[in-house]
C-alpha cells in the first residue's frame, strides 16, 4: 500500500495553514496540490489509528461540529462524529425537523448563530444555494456534506480508496455507470484536477451538469485528463481501472422513480460489463446500494468490489478535512 511511504507528523498537520478557515463546499474550493495535501493527510491518518483510537486527540481538543441535515445519512453522519471524537472533539447532529432550515429560521441567521457556538460548520441539504448560503454567513468553515450538486467528501475518499488500490492516480481510468449526479460531478472534477481520466456512461438527459463538464474540462487541460460523456456504457468502462456506479434515483427525486428504472435499463454493472474493463479493475460505489438495479450483488460483493474500503475512508478523509481546515 502507497500508505507505508507517507512521513507526517502530527505537527506538519497542525503547521499545514493553507486550508486553515476555508470551506469545502465543491471539488473546485481545492488546488491539485491541496488534493494531494488531504489525501497524504487522509492516509497518514489512517496509518497512525489502527493501534491506538485516541492518537490524534491532540488535533481538535475541545471543537465542535455542527452536523445539519436536511436528508437521511448512515455513513456520513456515523464518519463526521466518529472522526471528531478521534480527534479529540464533539459533534452535535441536527435533524432535520430540529431547525428545519430555512423555514423555522433563515439559513444565514442558522450560520450565523451556529458560528458563534461552534467551530465548524458540515450540511447534508437539497440545494447547493443552501451549502454556499450557509459559507457565505458562517464565521467558520463550512463543509459540503452532500448537496443535489456535488459530494466532495466522498470524492476525497474514493480517491484516498483507489490511491490505495492502485498506487498512482495520475493515467488511470475511472468509469462512471449511471446517473450524472452530485457524486458523478464530484468525481470527475476530482479526477480532472489529478489527472485521472474519466468517462461517464449515461443515458441522454441525464449528463452531469454542463457547467461542471466545463470547470471539469478546464481542469484537465492543466492536468492532462480526458473528460468522456458517453451514450454507451460498454464504450465508457472499456479498459477502465476503476468502474464506479451510484443508485439511479437520490434522495429527493423519489417522485421520478419509475422513469428512472426504465431510463437507467442497460447501464447495470454486472459481470458482463465488467468484462469490457481491465482484468484488475476495482469497482466502487458510495452506497447506500441498490442492489439488482444499479449494480449486481455478485459484483457488489464480489472480488473486484472495494466497497467497505471506500466505506471507511470516509472517516480517515473527513478527518484529515477537519484537522486542516478547523
Ligand atoms: N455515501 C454516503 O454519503 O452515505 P450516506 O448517505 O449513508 O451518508
Ligand atoms: N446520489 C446519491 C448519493 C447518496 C450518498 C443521493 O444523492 O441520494
Amino acid at each position: 500500500m502507497a500508505n507505508t511511504e507517507i512521513r507526517i507528523k502530527v505537527e506538519d498537520i497542525r503547521g499545514t495553514q493553507s486550508l486553515r478557515g476555508r470551506n469545502l463546499t465543491s471539488i473546485q474550493d481545492l488546488t491539485p496540490d491541496e488534493i494531494r495535501v488531504l489525501l497524504d493527510t487522509a492516509s497518514f491518518l489512517k496509518e497512525t489509528i489502527k493501534d491506538n483510537k485516541t492518537a490524534h486527540h491532540s488535533l481538535l481538543p475541545g471543537k465542535t461540529l455542527a452536523m445539519i441535515f436536511e436528508k437521511p445519512s448512515l455513513r456520513t453522519r456515523v464518519t463526521f462524529e466518529t472522526g471528531m471524537t478521534q480527534l479529540g472533539g464533539h459533534a452535535i447532529y441536527l435533524a432535520p425537523a430540529d431547525i428545519q432550515l430555512g423555514k423555522r429560521e433563515t439559513v444565514a441567521d442558522v450560520a450565523k448563530n451556529l458560528s458563534r457556538w461552534c467551530d465548524v460548520i458540515m450540511a447534508r441539504v437539497f440545494s447547493h444555494k443552501t451549502i454556499t448560503e450557509l459559507a457565505e454567513n458562517a464565521t467558520v468553515p463550512v463543509i459540503n456534506g452532500l448537496s443535489d450538486l456535488e459530494h466532495p467528501c466522498q470524492a476525497l475518499a474514493d480517491f484516498q480508496t483507489i490511491k490505495e488500490r492502485k498506487g498512482e492516480l495520475k493515467g488511470l481510468k475511472l468509469a462512471f455507470i449511471g446517473d450524472g449526479n452530485n457524486v458523478a460531478n464530484s468525481l470527475m472534477l476530482l479526477a480532472a484536477k489529478v489527472g485521472t481520466h474519466f468517462s461517464i456512461g449515461c443515458p441522454e438527459g441525464y449528463e452531469p451538469d454542463e457547467e461542471v463538464v466545463g470547470w471539469a474540462k478546464a481542469s484537465a487541460e492543466e492536468s492532462g485528463s480526458i473528460i468522456e460523456v458517453l451514450g454507451d456504457p460498454v464504450e465508457a468502462v472499456r479498459n477502465a481501472d476503476v468502474v464506479y456506479t451510484d443508485v439511479w434515483t437520490s434522495m429527493g427525486q423519489e417522485a421520478q422513480v419509475e422513469l428512472r428504472k426504465m431510463a437507467f435499463e442497460g447501464y447495470q454493472v454486472n459481470q458482463s460489463l465488467m468484462s469490457h474493463a481491465k482484468p484488475d479493475a476495482i469497482v466502487l460505489h458510495c452506497l447506500p446500494a441498490h442492489r439488482g438495479e444499479e449494480i449486481t450483488s455478485e459484483v457488489l460483493d464480489g472480488p473486484q468490489s472495494a466497497v467497505l474500503d471506500e466505506a471507511e475512508n470516509r472517516l480517515h478523509a473527513q478527518k484529515a478535512v477537519l484537522s486542516l481546515l478547523v
